[in-house]
């Protein structure tokens, strides 16, 4: 495993203006991974030049895109053949089970790139009959140089998430992968050069959001930001790239209801709750961390949804029977411990878990838990905890089932788990949500639109269509056909 520690820009690896840097560290263990050199404002000036000028030079602008469409292909192929490295070093920094770096997050990220790469040469304006004598059509042109923000949870696929369709449309990106995880974008970074992407076209400044990040989001060489984070930080975004009136995509956080009509595959149900909300130790934004469970079946649920949540191995990441990894970070333990606290305290019934736990001594460990006759007023029923935390509550017919899906600021996921097919269509008409899941949960494809409702955020990632609106923008010609 070999660990980048530099900043990536221009087509190579370099050090930081003032040299100075920060420590990552694996959550499994608590032990720092590598000194990772810490952008900072010039550096990120550095990385914008770098981007500015390869969007502009012929290597990238005049390249065609069809072989835009190859170099992608080329870099999904090198992903590819580097996946079992990649997945370890995403497992070291992140501590999400090895088994999901390289079944789940690794082949997505390569499917992304294909994805992507078979979008390149299919970018087109239109024709369109205006009034006079005059021809008029559309040009479907890149945006410019991209700033990509994203978070810790799913490092390399939130990186290729943006980076691909940006690149697709022949933008130049500047990447700042979260502070917490920054090393599988850096290696990213090196393999599109690899690849034969020209110098600056992707670099990548690791750094703190509140320096490398916001100095991103204010840079007028900048123009467009695509972020995934919280929506507490999404707002700081949108506010300070109206200063410079930059195009933002945002991608926020959820509290995602996952309700399951007495009439489901109770077993599938209490299945697709579990993975639901345990799944990627459920720091995933679109986690379905409400179990709407209808009144009759409610007592039976929870005692299944307790049992398969004993079941979630907490362990070494890198061991193949476990099932749970280590959280993130000491910090977002922390946060965790601190909403079990609140759960409890607000009177919801701790049903099982919620335990601080650990790896021969060492690392950031919580058992799966269970919250039972939780109330929509509850912090735990409104609050992204963003750790492996269900918070169960009954609901009586499926306008209370409506309305407690849809009581919460965020609108990112809903899932719904009914044999009525009348039902589950309605449910998905009136819950506001970006995606819907009916009898399945948690899936994704690059080309389904994924994105949210409400204080989620706007605009869509994945998807040809949201890929288009996003990092492109439409110039119209007008062409006078008499004189
Ligand atoms: P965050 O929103 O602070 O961080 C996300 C990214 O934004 C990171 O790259 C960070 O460096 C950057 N950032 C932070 N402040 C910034 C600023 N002022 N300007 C520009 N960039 C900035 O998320 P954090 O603190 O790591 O996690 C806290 C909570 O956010 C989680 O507990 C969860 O609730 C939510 N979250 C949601 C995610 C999602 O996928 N929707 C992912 C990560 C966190
Ligand atoms: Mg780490």
């Amino acid at each position: 495993m070999q660990i980048p520690t530099r900043l990536w820009i221009g087509g190579e690896w370099v050090d930081s203006d003032e040299g100075s840097t920060f420590p990552v560290r694996n959550p499994a263990s608590g032990d720092v991974l590598a000194e990772v050199q810490e952008a900072r404002a010039a550096d990120v000036d550095r990385a914008v030049a770098a981007a500015r000028a390869a969007f502009v030079a012929s290597e990238w602008r005049d390249i065609g895109p069809h072989e835009r469409s190859a170099l992608l292909w080329r870099l999904a192929d090198l992903i590819e053949a580097n996946a079992d490295e990649l997945a370890t070093i995403e497992t070291h920094d992140n501590g999400k089970p090895y088994f999901e770096a390289r079944r789940i997050d690794l082949p997505s990220v390569v499917e992304n790139f294909r994805y992507f790469a078979g979008m390149a040469d299919k970018i087109h304006g239109a024709t369109i009959p205006v009034s006079g004598p005059f021809l008029n059509y559309t040009l479907r042109e890149p945006v410019g140089v991209v700033g990509a923000i994203i978070p810790w949870n799913f490092p390399l696929s939130q990186a290729a998430w943006k980076v691909a369709p940006a690149l697709a449309c022949g933008n130049a990106v500047v990447l700042k992968p979260a502070e917490q995880t920054p090393l599988t974008a850096l290696r990213l970074g090196e393999l599109a050069t690899q690849a034969g992407v020209p110098p600056g076209v992707l670099n990548v400044v690791p750094g703190f959001g509140e320096t490398a990040g916001a100095a991103l989001v204010r840079h007028p060489g900048v123009d467009a930001i695509a972020f995934t984070g919280s929506t507490p930080v999404g707002k700081t975004v949108m506010r300070e790239a109206s200063e410079t009136l930059k195009k933002v995509s945002l991608e926020l956080g959820g509290k995602s209801p996952n309700v399951v009509f007495a009439d489901a595959d109770l077993k599938a149900a209490v299945r697709g709750a579990s993975t639901g909300i345990f799944y990627g130790k459920g720091e995933v934004c679109a986690a379905g961390s409400r179990i709407l469970v209808e009144r009759s079946i409610y007592d039976d649920f929870v005692g299944e949804l307790a049992s398969r949540a004993e079941s979630m191995t907490v362990g070494d990441p890198m061991e193949k029977t476990t099932r749970l990894g280590a959280i993130v970070s000491e910090e977002q333990l922390e946060r965790v411990l601190s909403y079990v606290e609140a759960g409890k305290s607000e009177g919801a019934r701790l049903v099982t878990g919620g335990e601080r736990t650990d790896v021969n001594g060492k690392g950031y460990f919580v058992t799966a838990t269970v919250f039972a006759d939780v109330e929509s007023t509850m912090r735990i029923a409104q609050e992204e905890i963003f750790g492996p935390v269900a918070a169960v509550m009954p609901f009586e017919d499926v306008d209370d089932a409506i309305a407690k899906a849809n009581d919460t600021i965020y609108g990112l996921a809903a899932g719904v788990w009914t044999r009525d097919v009348g039902k589950a269509h309605r449910f998905a008409r009136e819950v506001q949500a970006g995606t819907v899941w009916i009898n399945t949960y948690n899936r994704y494809d690059s080309a389904s639109p994924f994105g949210g409702y409400k204080q989620s955020g706007f605009s869509r990632d994945l998807g040809y269509e949201a890929a288009l609106d996003k990092y492109t923008q439409t110039k119209s010609v007008w062409v006078a056909l008499d004189d």
